[in-house]
Parts: structure tokens; C-alpha cells; sequence
């Protein structure tokens, strides 16, 4: 089935992301939020997105009108009906997501596709909400959406081809490389990543090294554009938590159970570069490593 009009649940970090990089394929893209208050938020920060490229040269003003012509916001349920493909982009509460695509599910036609992005869920434990498991499948982003190529295209037990076939093309549509995961917490990408940043912040926390020479010996060592110590700022550390706490309920493995600095720095509001705190200090001009007794 060819995906011409795109439904977004959530319009945070991801849901807006997601929707600007559909917009900008040219695919008409309904948002659905709780509060208009998220709606403006978020559309205020695809503007300055499109404005940046706008000013350097990368896409004309007209197609930037063009590309927010392409956006609107909603509060109802109601205006998803006509979606090919609705991508679920809400926190990671399996209550909130299911009561969603219940609603969803005596609204929207049988062809539409849903879509979780969730990062460490299992998919399947929304299939039955969904009245359509069939046509449910994990679509997992990565943060900064529009700066990301890649995809992970979640196929549950129950997903059809049909559906995976679908979202691979879709996915191309808007400029990202998919691939295939099975069905289990963290996928491939946040099997691998969370283990590691866990073992960053366990080699800060024994002392042996400092928060800059981790970051640097990485960057400079393996060439990662970030840092893990950045990259934990920039992911946020109540979101990181959030993924780790998923992930050891799943496996109940060491390797991915939160390390005592990392849940005392979320019980002190030290979230990351979003609350102006984590690893670094964001007050300044430079981020500059925050002093964590150790
Ligand atoms: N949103 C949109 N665009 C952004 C952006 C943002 N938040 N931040 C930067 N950009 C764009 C800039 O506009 C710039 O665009 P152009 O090249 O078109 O001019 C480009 O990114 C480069 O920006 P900068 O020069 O300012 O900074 P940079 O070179 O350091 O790149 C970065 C920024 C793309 C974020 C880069 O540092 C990076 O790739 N970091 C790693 C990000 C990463 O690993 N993400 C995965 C997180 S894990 C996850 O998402 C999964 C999960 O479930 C937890």
C-alpha cells in the first residue's frame, strides 16, 4: 500500500521530528496532541529547523511554506480517520499507547498501518488494543529525526509482510535508511548502545577517567560525533533511565541496569542538556563537566 497522508501521535522531541521529515517529503501530515501548548512547541521548533536551512541557502522560502503547508495540528482523534499510516510518538507508558490505539482502532479504516516508535517496548503488547495486529509494527527514529538516516522497522509476531513492505517504502519516501528487527526490547540499535553508555558512566563513577577524556577518547578513538557522556545529555537522563529500567525488567541482565551516579543525577533533576544539567554544565557559553563528588 502506497502511504500518502501520515498521522503523527505526539508532537515532543520525536513526534516533531517525524513530522517534519514527512512534511518535507510532500505527505500531508496530521499531529494529534493533548494541548494545543505541545502542538505550538513543537511546530515552532520544525520552523526554526526549516528557517536554518532556509538561511543557509538549502531550500528556498517557498518551499518552506510549502513544506509547513504540508503540517497541521490537532486535539481530536477524529481527524486521523482518512491516514494511511499513523506513527505512534508518545511517552513510553503502555496504558497511555493502548488506550490511544483503542480509540484509534473504532475510528480509522482497516488498511491503516500503526506505527510505535517506541525505543525498548516490546510491539506486540499493542497488538490487541490495535484490533489489528496484522497491521502494527515498531518504527523506530533517532534523535535529531531530521539529522538521522536510519529506521528500525519492528516486525512482531503477528506483523504481515504486507505491513513491512509498506513502511520499508514509506521509510525511503522520506529519506531514511530501514532495516529489519525482531520484536525484542531495544531492537538492535538500543541493544548494543545502552550496555556501552552504561559502562561510560560506571568508568566516571569508579574514576577512572574523567567526563571529558570518555567523551574525547571516543570521539577522537572511534570518530562517534559524540561522546557517550554527551550523547547521555543529549538523549536526556530521564528518558535514558526510562530505556535502561525497560530493558533490565526484560532481560534482567547487569548490562543493562542503571549504575547508582546515574540514578541519582535523574533524582536531582540533572537531565541533561533539556534541564540545563547532566554531565555537563549547559549555563555557560561551553559546556563545561559538572562537579559529581566523585
Ligand atoms: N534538529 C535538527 N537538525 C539538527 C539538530 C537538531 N536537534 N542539531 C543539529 N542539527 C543539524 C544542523 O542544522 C546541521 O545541519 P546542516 O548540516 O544541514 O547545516 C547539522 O545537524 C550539523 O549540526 P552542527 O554542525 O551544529 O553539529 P554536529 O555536526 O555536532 O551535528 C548531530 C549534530 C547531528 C546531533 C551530531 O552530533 C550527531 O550525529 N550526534 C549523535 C546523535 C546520535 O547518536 N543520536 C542517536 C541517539 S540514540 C536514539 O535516538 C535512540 C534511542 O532510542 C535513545
Amino acid at each position: 500500500m502506497s502511504i500518502e497522508k501520515v498521522g503523527v501521535l505526539g508532537c515532543g522531541l520525536m513526534g516533531s521530528g517525524i513530522a517534519q521529515v514527512c512534511a518535507q517529503a510532500g505527505l500531508k501530515t496530521m499531529v494529534k496532541e493533548i494541548d494545543q501548548k505541545f502542538i505550538d512547541k513543537g511546530f515552532g521548533v520544525i520552523n526554526k529547523n526549516l528557517q536554518r536551512a532556509a538561511d543557509k541557502g538549502k531550500i528556498t522560502g517557498e518551499k518552506k511554506d510549502e513544506i509547513l503547508s504540508n503540517l497541521k495540528g490537532t486535539l481530536e482523534f477524529e481527524d486521523l480517520k482518512d491516514c494511511d499510516l499513523i506513527i505512534e510518538a508518545v511517552p513510553e507508558l503502555l496504558d497511555v499507547k493502548n488506550g490511544m490505539y483503542s480509540t484509534l482502532a473504532g475510528i480509522c479504516p482497516e488498511k491503516t498501518i500503526f506505527a510505535s516508535n517506541t525505543s525498548s517496548l516490546t510491539v506486540v503488547a499493542m497488538a490487541a488494543a490495535t484490533g489489528r495486529p496484522d497491521r502494527l509494527c515498531g518504527m523506530h527514529f533517532f534523535n535529531p529525526v531530521p539529522m538521522m538516516r536510519l529506521v528500525e522497522v519492528v516486525k512482531t509476531i503477528a506483523t504481515s509482510q504486507e505491513t513491512i513492505d509498506s513502511c520499508f517504502e514509506f521509510c525511503r519516501k522520506i529519506g531514511k535508511s530501514p532495516i529489519l528487527a525482531k520484536d525484542r526490547s531495544g531492537f538492535i540499535v538500543n541493544r548494543l548502545l545502552i550496555p556501552y553508555m552504561l559502562d561510560a558512566i560506571t568508568v566516571l563513577e569508579e574514576g577512572l577517567a574523567s567526563t571529558e577524556d570518555i567523551d574525547k577518547g571516543i570521539m577522537l578513538g572511534l570518530n562517534h560525533p559524540m561522546g557517550p557522556l554527551t550523547l547521555a545529555d543529549f538523549v536526556g537522563l530521564d528518558t535514558f533511565i526510562e530505556v535502561c529500567d525497560i530493558m533490565f525488567n526484560e532481560f534482567h541482565e547487569k548490562r543493562f541496569s542503571a549504575p547508582p551516579l546515574l540514578k541519582k543525577m535523574v533524582l536531582a533533576g540533572y537531565y541533561g542538556r533539556k534541564s540545563g544539567k547532566g554531565f555537563y554544565d549547559y549555563s555557560g557559553e561551553k559546556p563545561v563537566p559538572t562537579d559529581l563528588g566523585i
